[in-house]
């Protein structure tokens, strides 16, 4: 059961240009810093305005979840998100489209689906594993960052095809570019430009469609026998839906979205969980203990994942003291009422997933990393409390791909390697939509002693 929604105090700038000008002056300074003091000053719900758009930052789970949940109706998600990549997909469609997408989708994190991902998962890693030397001082975002795309490279395209990981890596900068320049006023005319930047963009996203393609081919030569992630969305299809299932465009598109979903969220998070287990010898301790005692030596398999509970509440922990997806966005369709706040049509509503995180209310000693918070069975969380992976009907898709990759990095590595953060203090970070590392994380792996 969630708390009954408390009075909400509104905080509204006068949205004049020079208003604007600080506002977003302050913005670009973080989304952490930003919402942390519009929460201070402005109490659970605060309206700013930016050259004339409205947005309310809300940090209270309770009008979260009726924001996402009873209430979802009145807003949308798509529309910023889809005016910069131009295409439709599970994550920027709404409505009836989105729930068609979506039960499209979803049957590729069946259980079933999922082992059929584990193997490539496994071998890549211990690959990874083999590759670092005792004393090797090097970049772990990087790594991390890398070994997500050779795993997204096999699970999602299948081992035969061997799609090569900087083919992805092109295409998603290629993406970023774009989508960034989809935010600026003209951006359709920018965009249509042959500069440089935009043609070696499209480019390298035509790359991956090219593969993507030859994923689908495969599929369907195939019928049925293949595992990969595109080979599943191939194959899916709505029986009661007049549309059926993907066109070829659909799926280049979905395929793309998913990519884009999954990489760098997955990266992100397992950085962030190596540095708290760099900081927390005790804490890598019992999951080293832990990793021990269910494997002995021998490489995890897909039945061990739900076994290494220690090793899942360290992804959990480390995703409550800084969880990569510091907000999310929704547009209201319609004028809208969050306890007694008003939402007037038009409003980006910004759900601050970080702040019930961090609060004593919910969490004792909010500021320490201590895993063990999670095995003890917690009934009276609100649901907005802790809710990296969001909720309702756009709950992340790729919840148990994500934590299963995760599961098995952390315990593969741990059966070797501590890697032991090279400077101390908190690393900068950039949290513009993603909170990140930005300069890399510096790391000095050891080979375990015993
Ligand atoms: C630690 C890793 C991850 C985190 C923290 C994460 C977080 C999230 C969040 C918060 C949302 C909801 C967005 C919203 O409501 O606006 C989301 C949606 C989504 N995620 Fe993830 N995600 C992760 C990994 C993945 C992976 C590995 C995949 C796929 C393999 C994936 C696929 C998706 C998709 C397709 C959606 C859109 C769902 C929809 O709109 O119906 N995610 N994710």
């Amino acid at each position: 059961m969630s708390d009954p929604p408390r009075k909400t105090v509104s905080h509204r700038t006068s949205g004049g240009w020079l208003d604007g000008i600080k506002t977003l002056r302050r913005r670009a300074h973080g989304t952490t810093e930003f919402f942390e003091r519009l929460h201070r000053e402005h109490g659970d719900v605060a309206d700013y305005r930016v050259f004339g758009n409205r947005f309310s930052v809300v940090f209270e789970p309770a009008l979260m979840e009726e924001a996402l949940m009873k209430k979802h109706g009145c807003f949308y998600k798509g529309a910023q998100q889809k005016k910069a990549t131009e295409t439709l997909s599970i994550v920027t469609a709404d409505g009836d489209d989105h729930k068609w997408r979506r039960d499209l989708v979803q049957p590729s994190f069946t259980p079933s689906a999922l082992e059929g991902y584990s193997n490539a998962m496994i071998e890549e890693t211990v690959r990874r594993s083999e590759a670092i030397s005792d004393g090797q001082v090097f970049d772990l975002d990087h790594m991390c960052h890398d070994l997500s795309l050779s795993i997204a490279a096999r699970t999602f395209f299948g081992d035969d095809l061997a799609v090569d990981p900087e083919v992805i890596r092109g295409s998603l900068d290629g993406y970023r570019r774009m989508a960034t320049m989809g935010l600026l006023p003209a951006s359709r005319f920018i965009k249509r430009l042959p500069l440089r930047k935009t043609v070696t963009a499209r480019q390298a996203i035509r790359a991956l469609d090219e593969q993507v393609l030859e994923a689908i081919r495969l599929a369907r030569a195939g019928a049925g026998a293949r595992s990969d992630l595109v080979a599943h969305l191939v194959q899916a299809w709505d029986e009661g839906h007049p549309r059926g299932g993907f066109s070829e465009q659909e799926l280049v598109d979905e395929v793309f979205a998913i990519l884009i979903a999954a990489h760098e969220s997955t990266a992100v998070t397992l950085t962030w969980c190596f540095y708290h287990l760099s900081n927390n010898p005790a804490a890598r301790e019992r999951l080293e203990a832990e990793v021990d005692e269910r494997l002995g030596g021998r490489a995890p398999e897909f039945a061990d994942i739900q076994h290494l509970a220690f090793t899942s509440a360290v992804i959990d922990e480390s995703m409550r003291v800084t969880p990569p997806v510091a907000y999310l966005g929704r547009t209201a369709v319609e004028d809208v009422e969050l306890g007694c706040h008003h939402i007037p049509k038009g409003t980006t509503a910004q759900l601050s997933l970080r702040t019930p995180m961090r609060k004593e209310e919910y969490f004792q000693e909010p500021e320490r990393f201590i895993p063990e918070r999670w095995l003890e069975q917690r009934r009276d969380l609100p649901r907005m409390a802790f809710a990296p992976f969001g909720t309702g009907n756009r709950f992340c898709s790729g919840f148990r791909f994500a934590t299963m990759e995760m599961v098995l990095v952390l315990a593969i590595m741990a059966q070797r390697w501590r890697f032991d953060v090279v400077s101390p203090g908190f690393p900068p970070v950039v949290d513009f939509i993603m909170y990140k590392v930005s300069e890399g994380l510096e790391v000095r792996a050891r080979v375990r002693s015993s």
